[in-house]
């Protein structure tokens, strides 16, 4: 049960959910996957301006789209409109990508994922073993990066990358990252970032500002300094966007609602009843007379408590589309809150 409880927590918008730029530096995709039936959304957006006269902005965009299946597996691409990494190829580049996750522990202290990859650009088949590994605020990452014909030539190249975040709050941050390939030719240097990562609050949403050397996150792309359009190095800044979306949200296409249970004093007249959603207790103080009852109708997608402070029985569980009844025989104030999330609170007056 403390399992599901873990489990079904991290559906919910959190600052620190697997798929949060807040787990991860700007060049290095983690270990991420979303959870099965959910869909990732990410936008990933560099540029750059143009000397004078003109003063243009080039852009870089790449968007990435993945889909969460069961057994902490997924699928996804990354496409790039403004891609440079395969000279003479055009400018649009396409990652596949399929990702297993293996989490050691529940607390995500370590995780390792394997990446196999192809990209259409340069007809490669590519591949990463990441793994990273988080205490408190710090999560490092590492990846080695395989490709079989990179950038398009003939050889088979391999790289490796490191990166750090460091989190000040749950919900900002600072990440960096290098990578390199081995054995690198003439020219080739190594790709860097450096980030400020924000998770927009009460949004499952989290928002990268950066800087690095390469334009795309592809496992190429980001194994060397770019050209950058051939023969421009140069610095260019950009920010990622990060957007799950879940579907159930829209109509449980995915998840069967649990059947309604309603535990407690089923059948006392009901003098209130209050719906607890978005980890709130509808309100937080609610009035009835004594001999009433007050009922508590679970809204959420997680289980949620009913404790009382003081020596009247509590709820246990309430499933998701469940309810919690109590009726109150004594005049008096009542708080309680709710266990597995110690935040919630509220306060019955009995009159
Ligand atoms: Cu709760």
């Amino acid at each position: 049960m403390r399992r599901f409880l873990v489990l079904t927590c991290l559906l919910l918008p959190a600052p620190l959910m697997a798929q949060s730029v807040l787990q991860r530096s700007p060049n290095l995709s983690g270990t991420w996957v979303p959870d099965a039936g959910v869909f990732q959304f990410n936008f990933l957006h560099r540029f750059y301006v143009t000397g004078a006269p003109s003063h243009a902005v080039v852009n870089f965009p790449t968007f990435t789209l993945a889909a969460g299946l069961p057994s902490r597996l997924a699928v996804g691409l990354r496409y790039a409109t403004h891609a440079d990494a395969v000279t003479g190829s055009g400018t649009n580049e396409t990652e596949l990508y399929a990702r297993w996750q293996h989490q050691f522990g529940t607390a995500r202290a370590f995780t390792i994922a394997i990446t196999p990859a192809y990209n259409t650009a340069s007809k490669s088949a590519d591949g990463e073993l990441g793994a990273d590994w988080t205490s408190g605020p710090i999560t490092l990452l590492g990846a080695f990066r395989g490709m079989s014909k990179a950038y398009g030539l003939d050889t088979a190249r391999i790289a490796v990358a490191g990166g750090a975040v460091i989190r000040f709050t749950p919900y900002i941050g600072i990440a960096g990252d290098v990578a390199s390939l081995l054995s690198t030719r003439p020219g080739e240097k190594a790709a860097w970032s450096l980030g400020l990562v924000i998770a927009i609050p009460n949004s499952p949403h989290t928002f990268s500002l950066h800087a690095s050397n390469v334009d795309v996150n592809t496992i190429e792309g980001s194994s060397k300094k770019g050209p950058i359009v051939t023969g421009l190095n140069k610095t260019i800044y950009g920010f990622e966007f990060t957007v799950p979306i879940h579907p159930s949200r829209f109509g449980a296409m995915f998840h069967r609602a649990p059947k309604p249970t309603v535990t407690g004093d089923v059948g006392a007249p009901i003098g209130a009843t209050l719906v607890i959603a978005s980890l709130k207790f509808g309100t937080d103080t609610i009035t009835i007379s004594a001999g009433q009852a007050v009922r508590w109708n679970n809204g959420d997608p997680v289980v949620h408590t009913v404790t009382f402070e003081g020596p009247e029985p509590g709820s246990g569980e309430i499933q998701p589309n469940g309810a919690y009844v109590h009726r109150f025989a004594m005049a008096g104030t009542y708080t309680y809150h709710c266990t597995p999330h110690p935040f919630m609170k509220g306060v019955v007056v009995v009159k």
